[in-house]
């Protein structure tokens, strides 16, 4: 008997990017502080990524920390470092076991050094043929990967440079455009994610707050996903 496949489970998106808000709010409405919200924050990090290789999503990203969010207190941007390597000490295993890559996309060389040698740890793993490339962009703004593109291809003595030239550039080189963007918080708007990958992207910002996300509310997004009619253009 063959066994008929659901429309979102064939129509699904090579690449989705999470845009993690709503961290803080989703904290302040239960009355605890920006650091539990961030702590909740990592946990639906973990959830989803279990679920993005049961639906077997080959490619996602992650805006973790922008270029921009250095404005916090120190407190919380510590806070927010804390965790991430946390999350990289205690999930090394299943980045080995699940057959994630791990990319990270920033600048990397500002950050506390002993996150930046959990994220070496992690990089250096070598997967063979991923199940999911999990690209986590940390102290990172779109349009600096761009004058970082541009930069490389000066260094390289470029004169003239192409689309390509600047995909082939960026931090995610070798990973797709983004085929489907989330932002929760309810807030709409990209805030500097991806600018260049983001060109043709559909666009999905659930009102709910990133703490919430799991299986259930990503299985939702694909079903939205396999409605929308991209059209790139043409008819
Ligand atoms: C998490 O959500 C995203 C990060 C910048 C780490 P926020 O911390 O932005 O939460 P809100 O937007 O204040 O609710
Ligand atoms: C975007 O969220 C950056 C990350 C999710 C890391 P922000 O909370 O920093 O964005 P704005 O300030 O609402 O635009
Ligand atoms: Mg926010």
């Amino acid at each position: 008997m063959t066994k008929i496949l659901k429309n979102y489970l064939i129509k699904t998106p090579k690449h989705i990017g999470f845009i993690l808000d709503g961290n803080g709010r989703w904290a302040k409405k239960r009355g605890l502080s920006r650091s539990l919200g961030h702590k909740a924050g990592v946990e639906a990090v973990r959830k989803t990524v279990k679920a993005l290789i049961k639906y077997k999503i080959p490619y996602a990203s992650m805006f973790a920390f922008s270029t921009e969010n250095w404005k916090r207190s120190k407190e919380e941007v510590n806070c927010i470092f804390d965790l991430i390597r946390n999350l990289l000490k205690e999930e090394r295993g299943s980045f080995i076991n699940q057959k994630i890559k791990l990319v990270i996309s920033g600048d990397i060389s500002s950050l506390p050094k002993d996150l930046v040698e959990s994220i070496n740890e992690v990089l250096n793993i070598d997967i063979k043929d991923p199940k999911l490339t999990l690209n986590i962009c940390l102290n990172y703004g779109g349009r600096a990967d761009i004058a970082r593109a541009v930069n490389k291809l000066i260094a390289q003595g470029k004169r003239s440079i192409n689309e390509d030239d600047i995909t082939n550039n960026l931090y995610s080189a070798g990973i797709p455009d983004l085929d489907f963007v989330i932002r929760t918080s309810g807030e709409q708007r990209i805030s500097n994610f991806m600018i260049y990958q983001i060109a043709y992207a559909e666009l999905y910002f659930p009102k709910i707050y990133w703490p919430e996300f799991n299986e259930k509310k990503l299985k939702k997004a694909l079903k939205v996903f396999a409605k929308r009619n991209r059209r790139y253009g043409g008819y």
